[in-house]
Parts: C-alpha cells; sequence; structure tokens
C-alpha cells in the first residue's frame, strides 16, 4: 500500500485525476470503478474541468461501474447513486451513458441484482482502476462493519452512523435516508487492478488510520486494502493525522522515482 500526504484536498483531487487520465490515455477501454460521496469530488470536478479544456482523454470508450446504490428510493430519484454519479461526473465527459452501470435496486429483482452486477463486470473484463472513498466508521463501499472481506455484491443494511453521515443529502434522516443498500463486496472491490483511496477532513482521521496501520478485521471494512497489491491511498494533512507511520510515508513519496506513477 502506498500512502501519500498532500497539503489539501485539491492536491488529493489533482493527483486521483491524474490516475484516471493516466489509466484512460494507455487503454482508452479502460473499465473505471467510480464512488459516490463528498470525498472524490475534487477529483470528478478536476477531470470535468481538463475534458472542458480539452486537455483530457476521450472517455467514449470507457465503461464505468459504481460502487454501490440506495434501495427503496423511487427510480431516476436525484440522491440515487446512478443519479449522483451521473450528475458528478459521468454527464459531462464523452462518456456513454450506456456505459455506466450500477447494481439494480428494482424491487422485484434484488435477490439476484448482487449475482448479475457481478457478471456484468466480469463481462467488461474486470474494473482497471476503482477509486474509493472511506465512511468515518471505517466503511468501504456500503460494506459495514462485520461484512466479510470476501463478500461479493448483495444487499446490506446501513448503520446508524451511516445514515446520520448521509443524512445531509437528504430532508429528514428518519423519514428519507433508506436503511438499505447493495453494494460492491468487499472481495468484488479487491478483484480490481488499482484501488485508489481518497481522504480528506480530521473526520476521517481515526477511520484512515485504523483501515491503513491496524489490522485487517471485518471490523474496519476498509482494511481490507492491506491485502491488495496495488492500493494508493491519497490523503491530506488532517485526514493523515492519525497515522503513526507519516513520517516514512513522507520519506518513500520523497524518494519515489517519476516514473513510477501512482
Ligand atoms: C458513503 C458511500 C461510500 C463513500 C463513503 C464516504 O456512504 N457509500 O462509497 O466512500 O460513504 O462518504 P464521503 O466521501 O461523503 O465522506
Amino acid at each position: 500500500m502506498e500512502v501519500l500526504v498532500l497539503p489539501d484536498a485539491d492536491a488529493v483531487g489533482v493527483l486521483a485525476a491524474d490516475a484516471v487520465e493516466a489509466l484512460v490515455r494507455s487503454k482508452p477501454d479502460a473499465v473505471l470503478g467510480l464512488a459516490t460521496g463528498s470525498s472524490p469530488l475534487a477529483a470528478y470536478r478536476d477531470l470535468i474541468m481538463r475534458h472542458r479544456a480539452g486537455t483530457g482523454p476521450s472517455y467514449a470508450s470507457v465503461r464505468a461501474f459504481t460502487l454501490d446504490e440506495y434501495v427503496g428510493l423511487p427510480r431516476g430519484h436525484e440522491q440515487s447513486y446512478r443519479a449522483t454519479i451521473a450528475r458528478e461526473l459521468t454527464d459531462h465527459l464523452d462518456l456513454d451513458p450506456a456505459n455506466v452501470a450500477g447494481p439494480d435496486p428494482a424491487p422485484e429483482g434484488l435477490a439476484t441484482a448482487g449475482e448479475r452486477y457481478e457478471r456484468a463486470i466480469v463481462d467488461a473484463g474486470g474494473i482497471d482502476l476503482q477509486i474509493l472513498g472511506i465512511g468515518s466508521d471505517g466503511h468501504l463501499a456500503f460494506n459495514e462493519p462485520g461484512s466479510s472481506l470476501a463478500s461479493r455484491t448483495r444487499l446490506k443494511t446501513l448503520t446508524a452512523l451511516t445514515r446520520r453521515d448521509n443524512a445531509r443529502f437528504f430532508d429528514d434522516v428518519d423519514g428519507d435516508v433508506p436503511r438499505h443498500v447493495l453494494t460492491q463486496g468487499l472481495g468484488t472491490i479487491l478483484d480490481a487492478q488499482h484501488l485508489v483511496l481518497v481522504a480528506t477532513g480530521a473526520g476521517k482521521a481515526y477511520a484512515l488510520a485504523t483501515a491503513v496501520e491496524g489490522p485487517v478485521t471485518a471490523s474496519c471494512p476498509a482494511s481490507v486494502l492491506q491485502l491488495h497489491p496495488h492500493a494508493s491511498v491519497l490523503v491530506d494533512e488532517a485526514a493523515a493525522s492519525g497515522l503513526a507511520r507519516v513520517g516514512y510515508y513522507r520519506e518513500v513519496a520523497a524518494g519515489k522515482p517519476d516514473w513510477q506513477g501512482l
């Protein structure tokens, strides 16, 4: 795992955007894994800005899969992750909407939705680069503490903390924030070629330190990154404030050869 401590959230966004662009330039039909939430927004804004400026690559052959989806929202709801990722990123690139997929939350197909999503990812050739955020309880996608480290896409129940964290997107936490979700499993996430986790702000410091420097445990789902051979963790100073080995991470970064990339 490589941990890069950057001055602020904008710098985190630039580096994550660089990684996406480098991949798409080298592999125009790359398969991207996209996270929703606030953490990747700086990266998405940067990708859009570069695309509009004409300096970014073409996304015409790119395919994208979201990490997770709420269950129980009306179809097309603005807070569904399908609508969110379109609004925050994919609608602003030359990416065919038909090439953007998410787990299907239709009530009649929930029992098979996970299996169908897994198959769709495999049929696309697997995810090349997966963008990730981390929940304040250490959740990854919507894999809450206790999720199997080998889990696959399936239905999950959100914790009260996650519902509270996400209440800012809804009018009323008790009434509006869905209790159930479909999420890529931790085993699904581990199958991606490259994991790029972005975390900013002091609110993520404890979860990040637990994930990066604590034991690998289902009690901190994001600790599963320690099992991945190519995981990049991009954090700002505030999110890095709980890391014990921060001096070492800085030393590694200072000596990193230019050719290496993320
Ligand atoms: C959400 C999402 C995750 C996201 C995490 C952190 O509930 N399901 O994919 O990474 O929680 O969210 P944020 O980036 O808004 O802090």
